[in-house]
């Protein structure tokens, strides 16, 4: 009996032609693993493609709603953007798939799994690590870094095994997509100096094309998570769908950036992320409502190492428990409502309200029902000054002057 290989399946040329190989080249029988994260394929049509490949058997997983809500939401509550910029919606969903590969190889009683990544990549690490930390006796083949076909080489395997390769499909650049984001990479994007052309975007407006009049929404959160849409209550992916096609419209969520990947290698990326967008920018407004002074600081610094942990591979670490239990417990007032304007790319926090919040209108204004003891301010001062004058007088007044 041929021992069995779980194998992570988009559909694309790559997995299809991986099928193949797995199976004639590595004797295995393959079984094609779906993990629907919110992508624009049909699953009969995978099926058949998968199929028609030489797979055993085709299992498709609909996990849009446990990716939404543990993955993508942990990453909004920890206020998570890779190098300030990238809000990880590939990264997030790798530990997923792994995880899936490692339930699908128990039900199936598979000895292995295999994945489409490449060998220069930051998704073999997420994955290979995710799944070794999951189920360190599990195999992990993967075929793209062990063959040595480029994509000529590819089409013609695929052609000569009689491996359906849509022609429509097929695209210039490689492209990653989840409801968290798109992301695009190769071709002429390759070059950082060029502007990526209007057929890399898909998912948004070009903001110059967008609505000349604004669009102002507003978003209700629960302990950090966002719970309705102008005042209505929606469930996790029927909100991002949605946010997705509203702030797209108004050509927000283009991101164009130079990163550094894990591997060593700058890489030049391109992301579409609407509702990433809005959402990240509307649970800032609304901590900056609801969280101390010294909460937010401590929590913009966790922001950048959650980033690290998630772009890294390390979702299985206790390293990434430990911070996601401060966030999580950072989030238990982060409850209310949040206006948006959106315009041309652009969205904007304009309001924001919670029955948690820390904003005092006495202590705040200036008008005369002002409350605030400005009498007390000139001990304050003096106190607060109290070490600068010293050290001044001490160790910068008697030699060289501050310039
Ligand atoms: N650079 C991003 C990351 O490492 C995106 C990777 C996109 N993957 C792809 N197959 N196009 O998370």
């Amino acid at each position: 009996m041929p021992e069995k290989i779980i194998l992570a399946y988009s559909g694309g040329l790559d997995t299809s032609v991986a099928i193949r190989w797995l199976k004639k080249d590595r004797g295995y029988d393959v079984i094609a693993l779906t993990v629907d994260v919110g992508m624009d394929r049909s699953r009969e049509e995978l099926q058949s493609r998968a199929l028609a490949a030489g797979a055993e058997k085709h299992v498709w997983r609909d996990a849009q709603e446990t990716f939404i809500r543990y993955f993508a939401f942990a990453a909004l509550s920890a206020g998570a953007r890779y190098q300030g910029h990238y809000p990880l919606a590939t990264a997030l969903s790798r530990p997923l798939i792994a995880r899936e590969l490692v339930e699908a190889a128990r039900t199936e009683g598979a000895s292995a799994v295999a994945h489409g990544c490449t060998g220069k990549g930051n998704d073999q690490v997420r994955i290979d690590v995710s799944v070794h930390a999951l189920a360190p006796d599990l195999k992990i083949v993967a075929p793209l870094r062990e063959w040595e076909m480029d994509r000529e080489s590819e089409m013609a395997y695929a052609h000569e095994h009689g491996i359906p390769v849509s022609v429509t499909k097929a695209s210039p650049y490689s492209i990653d997509e989840n409801l968290w984001g798109r992301s695009i990479e190769t071709g002429v994007l390759e070059d950082p100096w060029l502007e990526p052309p209007a057929d890399v975007y898909l998912w948004t407006k070009a903001p110059a094309e967008a609505p000349d009049e604004p669009r102002y929404i507003e978003i209700g959160f629960s302990q950090g998570v966002p719970v309705s849409l102008d005042g209505k209550p929606a469930d996790a992916v029927s909100l991002i769908k949605g946010l997705n096609a509203i702030a797209g419209e108004h050509g927000i969520g283009r991101i164009d950036t130079v990163e550094d990947r894990l591997v060593g290698i700058k890489s030049r990326e391109i992301y579409e992320a609407p509702a990433a967008t809005v959402l990240l920018a509307a649970h800032e407004g609304l901590e900056s409502l609801t969280l101390s002074k010294d909460q937010r600081r401590l929590k913009s610094r966790l922001a950048q190492e959650y980033a690290e942990i998630v772009y890294n591979g390390l979702w299985f670490s206790a390293h990434h428990q430990d911070v996601a239990a401060y966030i999580q417990s950072t989030q238990r007032h982060v409850t209310g409502d949040v206006r948006v304007k959106l315009h041309k790319g652009s969205a904007a926090v304009v309001g924001r309200r919670s029955p948690k919040s820390l904003y005092d209108f006495s202590l705040a204004t200036y008008d005369k029902t002002d409350q605030f003891d400005r009498s007390a301010a000139t001990g304050f001062i003096e106190i607060w000054g109290l070490p600068v004058r010293v050290q001044a007088q001490a160790q910068l007044l008697g030699g060289e002057q501050p310039q």
